[in-house]
């Protein structure tokens, strides 16, 4: 196991946790229990792209230098930005952060807590919050996880990252919070592992709103046709949960009441 997480764990995936690699190699032993270390890799790597290397600009030392500038500026929202820019999703959603809390608090009230599932950089947005919550980042990206701890650090936010994988058995350890943010989560999560999965975490989160959010352009940047999710909608529906949506420019946000 080792060597093979190993020789996964090229120069692209070196910041993944041991245990998200594990576990996609074994969800494929599951389904190909005797394949050969050749297809294990190429499969493997495969599923990485798509749950997670598709979203990196490799901006990852620029934005450890933003971050030693805003030691010395905390409250530079430019520095936010740049930063924020580092990365495909954030920086996606640059434009919409001004008022894009404003429009979800306006829903669910500004919280005192905040549970960020599958995080990213997200958490650098915290200015944009315009309130001061508890803030709690999820993510399976050691540099990342890193990176937000620091950020919290630096301007003294009550805040904590931790390096975890959500899957079944981790979605009951989850924390409590006013709201919980899936920003683009659940279609990497999906890909791996279908609508029930989805249906368990949505079931399994302990927040009293939930904010699950989609992209409106496809892998290769182009605008979807249809991008609700009607599939999404429908699952709401039936586990009777009401939303509303909020639109931007990129990106689709089902607020969720529990
Ligand atoms: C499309 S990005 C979205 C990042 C962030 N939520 C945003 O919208 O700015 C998906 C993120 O989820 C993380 N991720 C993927 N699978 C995960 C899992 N099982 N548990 C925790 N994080 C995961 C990836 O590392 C990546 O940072």
């Amino acid at each position: 196991m080792n060597s093979l997480i190993n020789k996964i764990k090229s120069k692209k995936y070196a910041s993944l946790g041991d245990e998200i690699i594990e576990q996609e190699i074994n969800n494929f032993l599951g389904k190909k229990p005797k394949a050969k270390d050749k297809e294990i890799i190429k499969e493997v790597k495969t599923r990485l792209h798509k749950i997670y290397g598709s979203f990196q600009v490799n901006k990852k030392k620029k934005r450890d230098t933003l971050l030693e500038e805003l030691k010395e500026n905390q409250n530079s929202i430019e520095l936010h930005r740049k930063i924020l820019e580092t990365n495909l999703s954030t920086k996606e959603r640059l434009k919409a952060y001004n008022t894009l809390y404003y429009r979800i608090f306006q829903i669910t009230g500004q919280p005192k807590s905040i549970l960020d599932v599958g995080s990213g950089i997200n958490p650098i947005s915290y200015p944009f919050l315009e309130c001061t919550p508890s803030y709690t980042s999820i993510e399976i990206d050691k540099e990342d996880v890193e990176f937000v701890n620091e950020y919290f650090k630096i301007k003294n936010i009550k805040g904590e990252a931790i390096l975890k994988a959500i899957n079944k058995d981790t979605i009951k350890d989850l924390p409590k919070t006013d709201i919980t943010f899936l920003f683009k989560i659940i279609d990497p999560l999906e890909v791996r592992k279908g609508h029930k999965f989805s249906e368990m975490l949505l079931k399994g989160l302990k927040s009293k709103y939930i904010v699950a959010s989609f992209s409106t352009k496809t892998i290769s940047n182009k605008m979807m046709k249809y991008p609700r999710r009607g599939w999404f909608e429908k699952l709401l529906t039936r586990i009777n949960l009401k939303f509303k949506i909020v639109k931007t420019q990129n990106e689709f946000y089902y607020i969720i009441e529990k």
